[in-house]
């Protein structure tokens, strides 16, 4: 049997200074701090500075989670980046994280899945961890989704904000991750995209988010549903065997949603939304962080991560903690 368990050993994460609430955004675009509140459930959200990189924000999220699990960057094995929003075409924003991390050699490399890039590159790197080669492995996830918002479209621009979390993963005898589950349907590109490129030197396409909010929303809700299902008969845990519920931070309404398919009150909800708004890939890692450093998830609870975003893609991990 296979001894190589990977689990969660340090958290970190990091938000940028400046804050625009619902009340900014009422003097930028057609909007009301209800309207939005009610709808989504959020009150405010972070943004980069001019000078900030989606690196840069990855950098301090991950120094907290290699500070928190008592290791240096040198005892990395290996550094996967979540991000649609990366530094640049190439190289990679893992790459170019590992050298803000002043080391060299372990591999490094991004995925992209957009809102469940979390979960996509946890389950990456909890594989790689499994095949027994790995001890130490850095999952960051890192966003500046206000530079792909186009500022006077007020049914997206509402939605998002930027940040980073970072997990270290360490090698075990025991779980730690009992089990990760993802899935894409490709077929709904449109649905939620940023079509645009790069091409002959020139931006090609519309680089900004759009989408059709409310098929994002029936689509999410549907897919959660099932992701619970799935991950609970993988493990032959019945509702009542999850302690915590740590999702994907898009909408209130959603997540709502989830944890009544659950029968979890949202006591064991972890709820970051309200603060954070949508920070796509990283909104799970900040989250689980938060309820970390408080001291809200205990061992051996377990803890269910779930997330669904363009592509689409969804999944989830479930964790011993
Ligand atoms: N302020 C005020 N009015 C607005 C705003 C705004 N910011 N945005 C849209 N409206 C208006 C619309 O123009 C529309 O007006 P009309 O009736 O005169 O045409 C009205 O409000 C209702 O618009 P709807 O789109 O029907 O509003 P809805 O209740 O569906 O809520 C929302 C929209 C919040 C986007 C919802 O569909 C949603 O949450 N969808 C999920 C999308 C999401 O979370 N995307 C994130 C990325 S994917 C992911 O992370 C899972």
């Amino acid at each position: 049997m296979n001894s190589n368990y990977s689990r969660i050993v340090g958290t970190g994460s990091y938000l940028p200074a400046k804050v625009l609430t619902n009340h900014d955004l009422e003097r930028m675009v057609n909007t009301s701090d209800e309207w939005i509140y009610s709808r989504t459930g959020i009150r405010q959200r972070h943004i980069a500075a001019d000078g900030e990189s989606t690196s840069d924000l990855a950098l301090h999220a991950s120094r907290n989670a290699i500070a928190a699990a008592g290791i240096t960057p040198r005892d990395l094995d290996l550094i996967v980046v979540a991000t649609t929003t990366p530094d640049m075409v190439f190289p990679s924003t893992a790459c170019i994280l590992q050298s803000k991390l002043g080391i060299r050699n372990c591999p490094a490399f991004d995925v992209q899945a957009v809102c469940s890039g979390f979960i996509y590159g946890l389950a990456t790197a909890d594989q790689f961890m499994r095949s027994g080669r790995y001890r130490h492995a850095l999952v960051v996830a890192a966003e500046i989704y206000s530079r792909i918002l186009d500022w006077t479209d007020r049914s997206t621009c509402v939605l998002f904000g930027d940040g980073a979390g970072a997990v270290v993963l360490r090698r075990s005898d025991a779980p730690g991750i009992l089990s990760s589950h993802l899935h894409a349907d490709g077929s709904y590109a449109r649905m939620l995209s940023v079509p645009g490129t790069v091409c002959g030197g020139k931006v090609s396409g519309r680089p900004l988010l759009q989408m059709d909010g409310g098929g994002v929303f029936r689509f999410a809700v549907r897919v959660l549903d099932e992701i619970v299902e799935e991950t609970l008969a993988a493990n032959q845990l019945r509702k009542t065997d999850i302690n915590w519920l740590i999702p994907h931070q898009a909408n209130i309404r959603i997540i709502h949603a989830t944890a009544k398919k659950l029968g979890l009150s949202m006591e064991k909800v972890v709820v970051t939304v309200d603060r954070h708004a949508n920070t796509s890939a990283a909104s799970i890692p900040l989250a689980l962080d938060e309820a970390v450093r408080d001291g809200r998830l205990r061992s051996g609870q377990h803890v269910l991560m779930e997330a669904v975003g363009g592509g689409f893609t969804w999944g989830a991990v479930l964790v011993k903690w």
